[in-house]
């Protein structure tokens, strides 16, 4: 992890990583509503606040960087780095992402947040229990980076595996999840109750293992190569 205001050269990402704090727990419920709308009940982050299992990061806009070091357009949004590909289901995300922006709870003078990532702790287990990206930010390595924290974390923090639940149907995250070393391992029935749809378990393998940290560093090298440097203050 490197200190906030250490700015290596380079491309900078214009998000970085830090622990979810009570004032961003309205955006939170609100990115919560817009990745997972069936969810009931809706987490309460206040309260996991104090949940000493539960871990949240939060990815923040660096609004502090210098326009010239940010891979953002005029209005504000985030864009892919140039030379980097874009695949039409990319471009459509982005597309309805822009007509769905809808109204924010995010006032000026706040960080703003764009995605989260939730784990609770269990014995030697980090269970990452949530992750959402705000749709209109979608598609720009914001996902990947909350991940990429998620599991760091979990490494700091002497976990053995990473684990979580994810809908059959939801191949974007499977897709993400798996780039990621996770596999299938075995199937909760019914899992979901809006639509009694089957949840996939995924786990890593140990993540402590030479094997795995020498993927993992390869591929938060090849993140910030992509989308730049990002800024990961886990604790
Ligand atoms: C899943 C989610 C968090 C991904 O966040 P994101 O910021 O859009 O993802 P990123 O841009 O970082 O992409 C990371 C990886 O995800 C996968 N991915 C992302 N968008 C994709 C798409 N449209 N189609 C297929 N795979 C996709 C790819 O593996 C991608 O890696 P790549 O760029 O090397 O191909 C986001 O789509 C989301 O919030 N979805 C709704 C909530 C949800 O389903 N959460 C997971 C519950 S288990």
């Amino acid at each position: 992890m490197s200190a906030i205001g250490e700015i290596p050269h380079g491309k900078i990402m214009p998000f970085a990583l830090r622990p979810l704090e009570e004032i961003d727990t309205t955006q939170a419920a609100e990115i919560e509503r817009d990745a997972f709308p069936t969810l009931f009940p809706p987490t309460p982050f206040r309260r996991e606040l104090r949940n000493r299992m539960a871990q949240y990061l939060v990815a923040w806009r660096r609004d502090d960087l210098n326009p010239s070091n940010r891979v953002t357009s005029a209005a504000g949004d985030v864009e892919a780095p140039p030379g980097s590909p874009l695949s039409i289901s990319r471009l459509l995300d982005n597309a309805r992402g822009f007509l769905a922006k809808r109204n924010t709870t995010w006032v000026q003078g706040e960080q703003y947040v764009a995605g989260f990532l939730g784990t609770w702790y269990m014995v030697d287990e980090a269970h990452i229990v949530s992750v959402g990206v705000r749709t209109e930010h979608r598609g720009n390595g914001i996902g990947e980076l909350l991940l990429i924290g998620g599991i760091e974390q979990a490494t700091n923090r002497g976990s053995a595996v990473v684990t979580l639940e994810v809908r059959a149907s939801n191949d974007v995250a499977q897709n993400l999840y798996k780039k990621y070393g996770f596999t299938e391992r075995g199937v909760r029935k019914a899992y979901y109750t809006d639509n009694r749809e089957d949840a996939l378990i995924m786990t890593t393998d140990e993540i402590q293992s030479q094997e795995f940290r020498d993927r993992f560093q390869f591929l938060s090298a090849a993140h910030q190569g992509r989308w730049g440097f990002s800024d990961r203050l886990l604790v």
